[in-house]
């Protein structure tokens, strides 16, 4: 059986994954955790408990308490709020990691997932169609942090036999929680824009394409890739991706069912975080070693994000 903790479950991801992982593996399987107080949907279906992922006595006690065998750390700072504020994104990031990694070896846990992210590539890798092994050296503190988690997990899999998995997330688009502080966080906010006001300003340029993944998509790939056979694997951190696109290619695909819809651009310091990541990204690892396969293209995305939204905005 599995019996899983989330941390960072109030987040982005964490909010739809907690709520995902209760419904395959039940309500009471799955401990949310966090720092603030959860929003009613974690509490529903199953319980929360308060987690400081700095510190270790916490993380003993709810680890062992709760006879948990797989943890998934989601709890992270994010690149755009990363660059604000350097030296907090390395302390919650690396410290935050590496104390997860270190109770899963010491307690000898099954599992740990840890997400990468498209930031830990660079200004000197291959922009379009890049590979999953290829050169990274990223150039904010967020990517520095992920490539060092990606190269502790993979050491810790080598070194202590620790089953670490991880999945470099492209930017997540979702109906549900807002995107806390990224760089991709344009593609969520313009749909919310464009109910409300049929307008948007976009703090990326026109041709800043990224890569791009809906959020079923991101639940889908999390699950696969915990579900999946550890003697298959290959890697242990694999590329994601459903889609890539500009801020002008979402609006037009906006327009289509708001034709009033009109974008404008005043590219901030994100455009340069933009610059330095790929524009699309090679899964064929995920393909070749999980059977990974999305759902969802740029014009399902986004029918589908205004259905669920104009419901609620
Ligand atoms: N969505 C993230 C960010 O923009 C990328 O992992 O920071």
């Amino acid at each position: 059986m599995k019996r899983i903790l989330v941390t960072g479950s109030y987040g982005q991801i964490g909010t739809e994954l907690v709520g995902a992982l209760r419904e395959k593996y039940g309500g009471d399987n799955v401990i949310a955790t966090g720092r603030k107080k959860p929003p009613q949907v974690l509490t529903e279906e199953g319980p929360y408990y308060h987690l400081d992922i700095l510190d270790n006595t916490e993380i003993h006690s709810l680890l062992v308490n709760h006879d948990i065998n797989i943890v998934i750390h989601n709890a992270s700072v994010l690149s755009a709020v990363g660059e604000k504020n350097p030296q907090v994104a390395y302390k919650t990031n690396v410290e935050g990691a590496y104390n997860i990694l270190e109770a899963v070896r010491s307690l000898g846990l099954d599992q740990v997932m840890i997400p990468s992210s498209i930031a830990a590539f660079g200004p000197s890798t291959p922009k379009d169609n890049t590979p999953n092994d290829v050169i990274m050296r990223p150039t904010t503190m967020y990517g520095v942090t992920k490539v060092f988690i990606e190269l502790l997990g993979e050491y810790y899999t080598k070194r202590f036999g620790t089953d670490f998995r991880s999945l470099r997330y492209p930017g997540i688009i979702s109906s549900e929680a807002l995107p806390g502080g990224g760089t991709t966080d344009y593609a969520v906010e313009i749909f919310y824009e464009a109910l409300k006001h049929k307008k948007y300003t976009c703090f990326l340029a026109e041709d800043a394409e990224l890569p791009m993944m809906y959020m079923p998509d991101c639940i889908k790939s999390t699950i696969d890739l915990i579900e999946a056979d550890a003697n298959a694997l290959v890697h242990r951190s694999f590329n994601v991706t459903a889609m890539s696109f500009t801020p002008a290619e979402i609006a037009e695909e906006i327009k289509k069912h708001i034709p009033e819809f009109e974008i404008t651009y005043e590219p901030d310091f994100r455009q340069k975080i933009a610059e330095s990541w790929p524009r699309s990204i090679d899964d064929s690892a995920a393909r070749d070693e999980w059977g990974w396969n999305p759902d969802y293209d740029l014009s399902a995305m986004v029918k589908d994000m205004l259905e669920k939204l104009s419901k609620r905005v």
